[in-house]
This record gives C-alpha cells, structure tokens and sequence, in this order.
C-alpha cells in the first residue's frame, strides 16, 4: 500500500458528506485502511479521515504514543473506526488548539465537548463503544467532523487563535 496524496483545505471533496460502509472485511476496505495508516504515519498526523485521501467513506483512524504535532498531549489508543456515531455527555466545550492534514502549517483554537461517547465498527465489522473525554475526545470530533464536510476552522469561535505555526 502507499503513501497518498491529502486533499487541502478548498478542494470540494473536503466539504462533501461521506457514505457509509455497508460491507466489513473486504480487500477495499483493509486496502483503503491500510493507506490512511501509510499516510497518517508519513506526516506524523494524530488522526486522518477516509475523505483526506480522496475516498469518501466513513472510515476515520486515529491514536498516537506520543505525537510531535501535540507533544502535550497523552496517548491515544490507536483505532480504527468506522460508521461511527458520537454522543456528547456534557455541556462543557473547551477550547483546545487543533491542526489539520488538510489545513497544512495552520492552527487554531476549536471548542469541542470535553466528555462523549462513540460507538461505530472495527474493520471486521465488530462494535466499538467508548467513552472518552478531553484529548481524546477532541480528536475523534475533529475526524468525524470530516466526514460531515466539516473542516475544524469552520468552527473556530476566536480568530485571533487562528494563524500559521511558524
Ligand atoms: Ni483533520
């Protein structure tokens, strides 16, 4: 498999609604997996989403050890998840900074739900049902948001956070 290509910010693919998967373990599905890993990997990314290379299906992966884009962050367990579906438990947005494949040298301050749960399918079509809160729960908003068309500057409150790394 291979590193692919990410779509930037402004290309219409980007601001489309992916489709759901309706078959699990099939030779496209691990073939397209495979191929995020490849490319989230080759620039260090936290998380990518099935439309950043192009494919629109909702198929998000996420997780690090430790990540050199957010070296405060702890660890996210590597997933794989897919159809997924989120449930925000609280009330209480906090504003944490986030950047994107597709928004490349850029970052921004986003408010996100502190505490939810998702639930979704693995590759072979098994359930997965979680709870989560703070980083980790920023992150899997931000890739399911690809999957609705939804870029993170488009939620950005106060521009002022929002500039070039450099
Ligand atoms: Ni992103």
């Amino acid at each position: 498999m291979s590193v692919k290509p990410v779509l930037k910010m402004g290309h219409p693919t980007l601001l489309s609604r992916s489709e759901e998967v309706s078959q699990f373990d099939t030779a496209e599905l691990h073939a397209l997996i495979q191929d995020m890993k490849d490319t989230m990997t080759h620039l260090n990314g936290a998380g990518i989403a099935a439309p950043q290379i192009g494919v629109l299906k909702r198929v998000v992966i996420f997780g690090f050890e430790a990540n050199v884009r957010y070296p405060s962050e702890s660890a996210v367990p590597f997933t794989i998840l897919i159809n997924p579906t989120i449930e925000c438990l609280n009330e209480t947005m906090e504003e944490g900074i986030e950047g994107c494949l597709s928004v490349p040298g850029l970052s921004g301050s986003v408010p996100r739900h502190t505490k939810i749960r998702y639930r979704g399918y693995d590759p072979l079509g098994d359930a997965i049902d979680r709870t989560v809160t703070d980083f980790h729960a920023r992150v899997v908003q931000h890739e399911c948001d690809h999957l609705d068309g939804v870029l993170y500057p488009a939620r950005i409150k106060d521009f002022s956070t929002f500039g070039f790394i450099e």
